[in-house]
């Protein structure tokens, strides 16, 4: 499904919404939500918006596990780091309690953190699916999402739910949830906004199937639902909004 609103100041509220009713589904028929953050800058504001008044008492946060689409290998107190904007902007507003936070250990070799990471995945689901409540993700200029880039290995993992990948334009070493993993979620969102997206957007929803070249083709639930949130500027090239 694909939602456009006007601006991120009609999209960002909706977004908030959305979070917070599944999470309280999640929480009423689960007794938790397991809730996958994504990084990048889009979702910083809807992290502040969610620890307003208006939102942070829609839903129970200590019944609220966080996870991460994707890590960055920096120290945790690096400023591209996606756990401390994450912990500026929403664990530290909300009191969330360390154990409710599965961060990616990145003081470890990438190979070591991704296992160790993927193992308290594991853990936590105990023998169950790892099957994530709420996934939410960006899109990048290239059509990337979490760290899922064009033409690296990590597209075709089919079995782990973890992996380190060296992405050579960035030369970044980066962590991220695999394709499988992210494809077992019950919901999957797409928060993307800003002019510069419309060109990756139109390419991901209506152009060829390309998923090498354009990774979030690759984003489809199995059992669950995927819905993209857009502001019309990045949706602005679609053809047709269904
Ligand atoms: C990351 C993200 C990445 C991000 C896109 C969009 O760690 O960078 O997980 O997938 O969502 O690159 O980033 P912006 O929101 O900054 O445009």
């Amino acid at each position: 499904m694909i939602r456009v609103f006007k601006d991120p100041d009609e999209l960002l509220p909706a977004l908030a919404d959305f979070v917070t009713a599944f999470g309280r589904e999640s929480v009423r028929e689960r007794g938790r939500f397991n809730f996958v953050l994504s990084g990048g800058s889009s979702p910083g504001k809807l992290y502040e918006l969610l620890t307003t008044p208006a939102y942070r008492s829609r839903l129970d946060w200590t019944k609220v596990c966080f996870f991460f689409g994707d890590e960055r290998f920096v120290p945790a107190n690096h400023p591209d780091s996606n756990f401390r904007m994450a912990k500026q902007k929403l664990f530290e507003p909300l009191g969330i309690v360390e154990n409710r936070i599965f961060q990616i250990d990145t003081s470890r070799e990438p190979e070591q953190a991704a296992a160790d990471y993927e193992g308290r995945i594991r853990k936590h689901f105990q023998d169950s699916p790892c099957r994530f409540d709420l996934v939410l993700l960006g899109l990048g200029d290239d059509a990337h999402t979490a760290s899922l880039f064009p033409h690296t290995p990590v597209l075709s993992e089919s079995s782990r739910q973890v992996m380190s990948v060296f992405v050579a334009k960035l030369k970044s070493q980066r962590i991220t949830l695999t394709v499988p993993s992210i494809n077992q979620a019950r919901q999957v969102c797409f928060l993307v906004y800003g002019k510069n997206k419309a060109p990756a957007v139109k390419k991901v929803l209506e152009g060829d199937r390309n998923p090498a070249e354009l990774p979030a083709q690759l984003i489809k639930p199995e059992d669950g639902t995927l819905t993209w949130f857009l502001d019309e500027a990045a949706a602005a090239e679609l053809k047709q909004v269904k």
